[in-house]
This record gives C-alpha cells, structure tokens and sequence, in this order.
C-alpha cells in the first residue's frame, strides 16, 4: 500500500470508493467531477489516495481554510479495514498541513455514524458535542 495525492484521474475510482463505503456525497454539488478538478489544483487540497496494485482502496479529501484543517470524506474499501489504512490517510493529511502551519485539525461526522466516530476517538480525535453545527446552503446539492 502506498500513499499519493490523488488526481483527476482518480475521480471514478473515488465515487467507487464512496459507494462502496457508503458514504454519503454530492454527485450534483461539491463532489461533481469539474469541482473536485479544480479544487485539487488549489492550494487549499491534501486529497491523498491509498492506492494497492494499481487499486485505490482508500482516500481523503483535506482541506484547510488558513486556520482549520478538515478531514472530508475519508473512506477505506470494505475488505481492506483494519488494516491501519484510513489511521494512515490521516496521518498523512495531518503531517502535509502542518507543513503548510496548520496546527489542527477536525472533521465532522452525523451522528449515525457510530464507528467513525469510534475510529476518530482511537486515533486521538476529541468530540465535542457542545458544539452544534449550522449551515447555510444555497440549493440542497450542495
Ligand atoms: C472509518 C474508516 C475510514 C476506518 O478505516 P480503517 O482503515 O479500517 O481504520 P484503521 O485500520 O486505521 O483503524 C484505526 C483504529 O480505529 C479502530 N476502528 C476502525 N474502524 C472501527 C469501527 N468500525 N469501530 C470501532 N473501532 C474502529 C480500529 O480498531 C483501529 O484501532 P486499533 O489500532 O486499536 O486496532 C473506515 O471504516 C471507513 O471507510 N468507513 C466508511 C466511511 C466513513 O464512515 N468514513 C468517515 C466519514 S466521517
């Protein structure tokens, strides 16, 4: 297993990826193909794939905004967990912020989702149900 940046040309493995993790994502919003595109290009992207034989079997979309860095959409094929991969990916976005002076590190996770949030936790994460998320979207595909 090794770790690279993704590229676009990793978009369909990506959405594979995402179905088979089922995680929810924005086919029609943020994660349409030519959004992902130029968002890899900006400086503000640490996308990173876990690639083996030529498969990708895991990835994250980091991001940062200058203050804050965000974990998005981290997902690991089904059959490839437990194998320290997805620990990896986030390691790999935590060390590649740093560099660029970014000092934490967060990420958001619904509440259904139970074993995120165990991982997270085991990974050193602290939650902090004090805090309550608000958004405001400008169509619901967002
Ligand atoms: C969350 C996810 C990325 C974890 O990937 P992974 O490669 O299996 O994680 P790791 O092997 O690095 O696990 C690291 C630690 O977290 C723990 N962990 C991982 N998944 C867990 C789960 N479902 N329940 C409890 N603990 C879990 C592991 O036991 C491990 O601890 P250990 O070192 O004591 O063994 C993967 O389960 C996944 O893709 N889930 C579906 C997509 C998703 O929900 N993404 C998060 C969106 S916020």
């Amino acid at each position: 297993m090794r770790i690279r940046d993704l590229t676009s040309e990793d978009y369909d493995g990506l959405v594979a990826l995402w179905e088979a993790s089922e995680l929810p994502y924005r086919p029609h919003g943020r994660d349409q193909r030519d959004r992902i595109g130029r968002e890899l290009e900006g400086d503000g992207a640490v996308f990173l794939a876990a690639e083996e034989d030529r498969v990708l079997i895991g990835a994250v979309l980091g991001t940062h905004d200058g203050r804050k860095g965000w974990i998005n959409r981290l997902a690991v094929l089904p059959e490839h967990r437990g194998r320290g991969i997805g620990t990896a990916l986030v390691g790999a976005v935590e060390a590649r912020l740093l560099e660029r002076g970014i000092e934490i590190v967060t990420c958001l996770i619904e509440g259904w989702n139970v074993e995120s949030m165990a991982f997270f936790e085991r990974i050193g994460f602290i939650a902090h149900p004090e805090i309550v998320y608000y958004s405001k979207r400008h169509s619901p595909d967002t």
